[in-house]
């Protein structure tokens, strides 16, 4: 191991979770990831920044709150509350837990949004496709999935049309495929790379990025002419975060952490972070992140978890069942970092029993051993 660099920063980031659904194993899943990794390059003599928070933002939440008869901001409140204990019990060692809804987090947002006004890459236009609620994803209707639903978790979508501003996403699709191709550990695994480039060369549209009907949320710092105001589109709130956390883009934290962050993400949400977000700092004249890791998707016994299904697996109970170490253990070590896995509870004894208690615990075992006859 080379010699650590007392002045090396890593900046390692999570997903901000939907505060709608409570935590499952899949968030856990990416958190325990990040955990890892910030403890590793923590012993490695890194000065590490390792955020994870929530998204607090948006119709689905706005939504939610209106169906158990509270304001959003209560039932925010209250999930991020199931958050903390959880990564608490998951021993998760973030250095900060940012949340959508704080002041410092929309004063950043505010000050981006406006820079790229400023820069004439936003203007007012008309949104008429399709939205995907769960997903908070606009698609074209060519990109639906054969029955019409949404292609990434072929639920309902909804026709929309309303005014909306739009980012000029289209502008920066060549530069974006420059930067992929000089930097080809940018987007990782490689699958998802060619995911990207394919999407991008399929040909990028411009971006609408707020909503008219949507309350719950940052206001954009423009009226149209009608006077009607908008609110900022969730997933520019939500990118954000990685920035808002290190005070804004002109901060010492910015200039320290930036240059070395890597954002932890599922697959699900690969094209937000790997166009959306690098065209958007484009816009900004900011550097990109330094890598963007999506990782596969957890089933339940072969099955795809869902809410509707009700089969999410619960971390929590399987922690307190198994243990902490197990269940972190077991994720790290079940499917390579990148690939589709399945979650049974058999697999899990089966490969704590083998590699912990049988090969580990023997190898601890004998060297205690040793070292005993080696004391006599
Ligand atoms: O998408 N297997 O939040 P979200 C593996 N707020 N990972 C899973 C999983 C599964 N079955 N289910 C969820 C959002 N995840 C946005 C993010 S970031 C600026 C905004 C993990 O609550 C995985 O990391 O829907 C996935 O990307 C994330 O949870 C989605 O969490
Ligand atoms: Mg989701």
């Amino acid at each position: 191991m080379s010699q650590p660099n007392k002045t090396n920063s890593f900046y390692i980031t999570t997903p901000i979770y939907y505060v709608n659904d409570v935590p499952h194993i899949g968030h856990a899943y990416t958190t325990v990831a990040a955990d890892v990794l910030a403890r590793f390059k923590r012993l490695d003599g890194y000065d590490v920044f390792f955020l994870t928070g929530t998204d607090e933002h948006g119709s689905k939440v706005e939504e939610s709150a209106k169906k158990n008869n509270e304001r959003p901001i209560d039932l925010a409140d209250r999930v991020v509350q199931r958050f903390k204990s959880s990564w608490k019990l998951m021993n998760i060692t973030y250095d900060d837990f940012i949340r959508t809804t704080e002041a410092r987090h929309k004063t950043v947002v505010t000050q981006l949004i406006q820079k790229v006004i400023d820069k004439g890459d936003i203007y007012l236009g008309q949104y008429e496709d399709w939205y995907c609620l769960p997903c908070e994803t606009f698609w074209t209707s060519t990109q639906l999935d054969p029955q019409n639903k949404c292609p990434s978790c072929h639920r309902c979508v909804q026709k929309l049309k309303e005014e909306s501003y739009f980012f000029k996403m289209s502008h920066y699709a060549k530069a974006l495929l420059t930067y992929i191709e000089d930097h080809p550990d940018f987007i990782q695994p490689v699958s998802r790379k060619n995911e990207i480039i394919n999407f991008i060369e399929e040909g990028l549209r411009d971006l609408s990025i707020s909503r008219t009907t949507v309350l719950w949320g940052i206001p954009m710092p423009i009226t149209d002419q009608t006077q009607t105001s908008h609110i900022i589109y969730i997933w520019f709130d939500a990118l954000i975060n990685y920035v808002s956390a290190l005070g804004g883009s002109q901060t010492q934290a910015f200039n320290n952490y930036w240059p070395n962050a890597i954002h932890f993400v599922g697959k699900d949400i690969i094209r937000h972070h790997a166009i959306y977000w690098p065209t958007f700092l484009m816009s900004l004249n900011l550097p990109l992140p330094k890598k963007i890791f999506a990782h596969g998707w957890w089933t339940n016994e072969g099955e795809k978890m869902s809410k509707s299904k009700g089969n999410f697996i619960d971390h929590e109970v399987i922690a307190q069942k198994y243990g902490v170490d197990s269940l972190r253990y077991f994720m790290m070590r079940e499917i390579p970092f990148g690939s589709d896995g399945d979650f049974s509870e058999k697999a899990l004894i089966q490969r704590v029993n083998s590699d912990l208690a049988n090969d580990f615990g023997n190898l601890v075992n004998r060297t205690w051993m040793s070292f005993l006859f080696i004391r006599l």
